[in-house]
């Protein structure tokens, strides 16, 4: 054998023999794969676990074949901010703000996405999106917790989830940014798990070149896993958390750790908690918070046969029409129960184009999908849940996500400014302000200010 074959550890070699995944060793016992390269494709083929990889392949291919489109059902019950009085919203905000000045209260940003559609290089929360501060995604989340907490009097930690492949630039910048005002000890960082590419008909592992084993991160679901592994659930439980609002990176204007729909949710002793927005027609493509099989979930647009999208209730509204932003409520005991079963999540099938090495080893995209990406969701724990809330907030305050590039009308920074533009101008005519007619770029720090208040001054 050439000496190069000897690099695989022999132990490394057997495992993956046993699970017919020794392909991946092929360029480096080819000799065409040597010294660092090999190294680091021999580090990576040590730390996945096969087992783990075989079982969630098989299980997701299962699902897929029984995905059926039947027996769906609309919510049966949701509060709506705009139909609460002013009294109810009272009474859920005081519940949130106590809760949170007990110290109960902490944020947990989904960052581990790769960002695709924005085309943006580094973490997604880094991204500028363009207001007179300068602000990015980050720095307005952690600035929104550090007046929230001033306003409570208690300090709110926060959680990033990040990837492997975005970790370092992550924590790099909050040190660099002396995180945003925010005690450093409240900041906390892991980064979520990863799953490599697979053939679709064997589960084959695939290389993307000749020393190299593609990475992504296994979905949002990877929130419950990595918590847990990392130690900050019971981080958490140490601090005396209870409760855990968890958005994800892109909404520019996510009220973070809002009182109101925090203290929705504690008030009727909710495990869980989706906050969602009416969806604007039917054909608008985001998920649809409602019930299959008589249990909570997300139903994907693409699921949902054409004439049901099209439904309305007595009042005239959209009857599958919650819809789903990626801005929960989680109880720590929710979340314990949710990583004390191994099978709770079900990974999805994603079939993408998956480069692969040429003859010489160098990766090379192809033109069709040829292969698959597995993922799990974080609403896939829903089903979990035993007293779900669902509060329907008004979109303008509520959701400006960040998914498409500069120059998109919808869901792109262009988007996201014009939204909090709005409200600043809101807020500010409120204060007893003034807003020239005609100003076009508006913009009141989230350092200063939470939700509006505090600005007469
Ligand atoms: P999206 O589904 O919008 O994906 O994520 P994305 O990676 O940000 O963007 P595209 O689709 O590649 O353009 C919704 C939220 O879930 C997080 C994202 O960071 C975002 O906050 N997410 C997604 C993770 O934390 N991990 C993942 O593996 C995937």
């Amino acid at each position: 054998a050439p000496a190069a074959a000897s690099a695989v550890p022999a132990e490394l070699r057997e495992k993956y023999a046993a699970a017919e995944q020794e392909h991946v060793f092929k360029y480096v016992d080819s000799g065409l794969v040597g010294g660092e390269q090999a190294a680091h494709l021999i580090s990576q083929a040590s730390s996945l676990d096969l087992g783990r990889i075989k079982t969630i392949y098989t299980a997701a291919m299962e699902a897929e074949k029984n995905l059926s489109s039947g027996d769906l059902e609309p919510l049966d019950k949701a509060d709506s901010v705009a139909d609460s009085s002013a009294e109810t919203l009272g009474d859920w905000s005081k519940a949130g703000m106590e809760a949170i000045s007990r110290g109960e209260v902490a944020a947990l940003v989904l960052s581990g996405g790769q960002g695709t559609r924005l085309g943006f290089a580094g973490p997604k929360g880094m991204y500028n999106i363009g207001l007179p501060s300068g602000h990015t995604l980050f720095q307005m989340f952690a600035q929104r917790i550090g007046s929230l907490s001033r306003l409570a009097g208690a300090a709110i930690p926060f959680y990033i989830m990040t990837s492997p492949m975005n970790h370092e630039a992550t924590v790099a910048y909050f040190a660099d940014n002396a995180y945003f005002g925010l005690p450093k000890e409240d900041v906390l960082f892991f980064p979520q798990g990863t799953l490599p590419p697979l053939t679709e008909d064997t589960g084959k592992i695939m290389l993307e070149s000749g020393g190299n084993i593609g990475e992504a991160s296994d979905g949002n679901g990877g929130i419950y896993s990595s918590l847990k592994l990392s130690g900050n659930l019971g981080d958490m439980e140490k601090r005396g958390i209870k409760y855990v609002h968890t958005f994800s990176v892109d909404n520019a204007i996510c009220k973070v750790c809002d009182p109101t729909f925090m203290g929705y949710c504690i008030s009727q002793g909710s495990d869980c908690g989706n906050k969602v927005v009416w969806k604007s027609e039917p054909g608008e493509k985001v998920g649809v918070f409602g019930k299959k099989g008589g249990k909570y979930c997300v139903i994907e647009y693409s699921e949902m046969a054409e004439a049901d999208t099209k439904l309305t209730t007595e009042d005239g509204k959209l009857a599958y029409g919650a819809g789903n932003i990626c801005n929960h409520f989680f109880s720590t005991d929710f979340l314990r129960r949710v990583t004390a079963q191994d099978d709770v999540l079900t990974y999805h099938v994603a079939r993408k184009k998956i480069p692969t090495p040429d003859e010489a080893g160098n990766p090379v995209k192809p033109d069709g999908n040829n292969g698959i990406k597995l993922e799990c969701f974080i609403f896939d724990a829903f089903v979990v849940s035993e007293q779900m809330a669902v509060l329907e907030g008004e979109r303008a305050s509520e959701f400006s996500p960040v998914k498409n590039p500069p120059g998109e009308a919808k869901d792109s920074p262009d988007s996201a400014r014009l939204m909090l533009g709005a409200q600043a101008i809101e807020w500010i005519r409120a204060a007893g302000g003034t807003v020239i007619e005609g100003s076009n770029m508006c913009e009141v720090s989230t350092a200063l200010s939470y939700n509006g208040e505090g600005l007469e001054a």
